[in-house]
């Protein structure tokens, strides 16, 4: 890895003085921030003066017209500038194309009303250089904090919210808007989905980061202006999560939703079975019904939302195929169910209900070692 920065402690009255070398990038998404933009200039300003940090801060403004392109211009530095963005505003899609104009190796992005304290911004360079990758302000780990009039209201709407992260990642803080990474590995994320809010955790997400880091903040509440996180951005996180679930877990998922299935088959193949007996019909005959039936409504359940990707093929050449990958497991199926009712259960009111669940415990069993020791067996080389 090269090496980004180094620690120096000498020579500053004894406080850690931390000089970074590399070179960073400041995305600053922003949308009516014209008040707040003087003064996050003079905060990074000075912690780049005191640091010796060589930075590019961008905003990324979606056509506020309230002003910022003139605060920005007003403040008269080489190494701000401004983008007004055109078409649709959004956040996150704001943050991207930031991060994809930024030039130098270390990407940072943060919220443009001093909630987030930019003097933290070196030791999350340092810390992306000691191997992390991906650095996060947080609130949550010790030393970190909210001011304390945050309603319990916005406090329990974070923290589920933080919750219901956890599987995707072990960070205290993935909703976080103030985070840094590396470039390469930004240019390296696929499948960026630019419609969630929580741009941070689908970078990590996305970007399959591990080692994530985090450096306590003290978070303010706004300088000026409103919050322009509306109820409706906050609902659509449900969606994103989703999103989210089912990129991580996918095998997972349709191996979960394959056995639900695989369930509610069983439960109309007894029915089916039942009907047919009730109506007079001989067991042989009510058993291959139960069967027959619940091949297609499995097949049917599957097509629609286990393996949904594919539903735009050809149903009955997907068929022909399902029915091939269970052909052994149906006949094993019904070959048990069939020989225990004739041959081994004594006649009783459920004895062909008792044959039938034999029958599909040994065909699935069957299917089982099929795909184990003849499908998918592990090839041994003789020498
Ligand atoms: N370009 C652009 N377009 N910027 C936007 C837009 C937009 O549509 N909407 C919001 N922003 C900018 C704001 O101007 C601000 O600089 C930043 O994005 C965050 O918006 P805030 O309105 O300050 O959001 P918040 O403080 O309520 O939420 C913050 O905390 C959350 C965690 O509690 C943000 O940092 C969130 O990212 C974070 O999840
Ligand atoms: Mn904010």
């Amino acid at each position: 890895m090269n090496r980004i920065s180094r620690r120096d402690t000498g020579g500053n009255g004894g406080v850690a003085r931390i000089v970074v070398t590399a070179p960073v990038s400041i995305v600053v998404p922003t949308y009516r921030e014209a008040e707040n933009i003087p003064a996050l200039i003079a905060r990074i300003d000075a912690v780049r003066a005191a640091h010796d940090l060589d930075v590019e801060l961008i905003f990324m403004d979606d056509m506020s017209r309230d002003g910022s392109v003139e605060a920005v211009a007003a403040a008269g530095r080489d190494w701000v500038r401004i983008v007004e963005r055109e078409g649709e505003r959004g956040l996150s899609p704001a943050v991207l194309d930031g991060f994809r104009l930024a030039r130098h190796p270390v990407l940072i992005c943060m919220d443009c009303d001093l909630s987030h304290p930019p003097e933290v911004i070196p030791q999350m360079i340092l810390a992306l250089e000691s191997g992390q990758e991906f650095v996060i302000g947080s609130r949550y780990v010790p030393g970190g904090s909210t001011d304390d009039d945050w309603g319990f209201g916005r406090w329990l709407n974070s923290r589920v919210a933080t919750l219901l992260a956890r599987p995707l990642t072990a960070a205290r803080d993935p909703m976080s808007g103030f985070f840094a990474l590396r470039r390469a590995d930004f240019d390296r994320a696929r499948d960026l989905n630019p419609i969630g809010y929580k741009i941070a955790l689908e970078l990590i997400v996305k970007c399959r980061f591990e080692n994530v880091g985090e450096v306590p903040i003290h978070f303010s509440d706004r300088l000026h202006g409103e919050s322009k996180l509306t109820l409706k951005e906050q609902l659509r996180y449900i969606q994103h999560i989703r999103r989210l679930y089912l990129y991580r877990f996918a095998q997972i998922m349709y191996l979960l939703q394959f056995l639900v299935v695989g369930a509610s088959g069983m439960v109309v193949n007894l029915s089916v079975l039942s009907l047919l007996k009730w109506m007079g019909l001989p067991n042989a005959v009510s058993l291959a019904g139960g069967i027959g039936v619940s091949v297609v409504t499995n097949f049917l359940l599957n097509r629609r939302f286990t393996f949904s990707y594919a539903r735009d093929r050809n149903p009955w050449g997907q068929f022909a195929g399902f029915l091939a990958a269970s052909l052994m497991g149906i006949v094993v199926n019904y070959a048990v169910a069939l020989y225990l009712d004739r041959n081994v259960l004594p006649e009783t009111p459920y004895s062909l209900h008792v044959a039938a669940l034999a029958g599909i415990a040994c065909g699935t069993v069957f299917n089982f070692l099929g795909s184990r020791y003849m499908v998918f067996r592990k090839r041994y080389i003789h020498k």
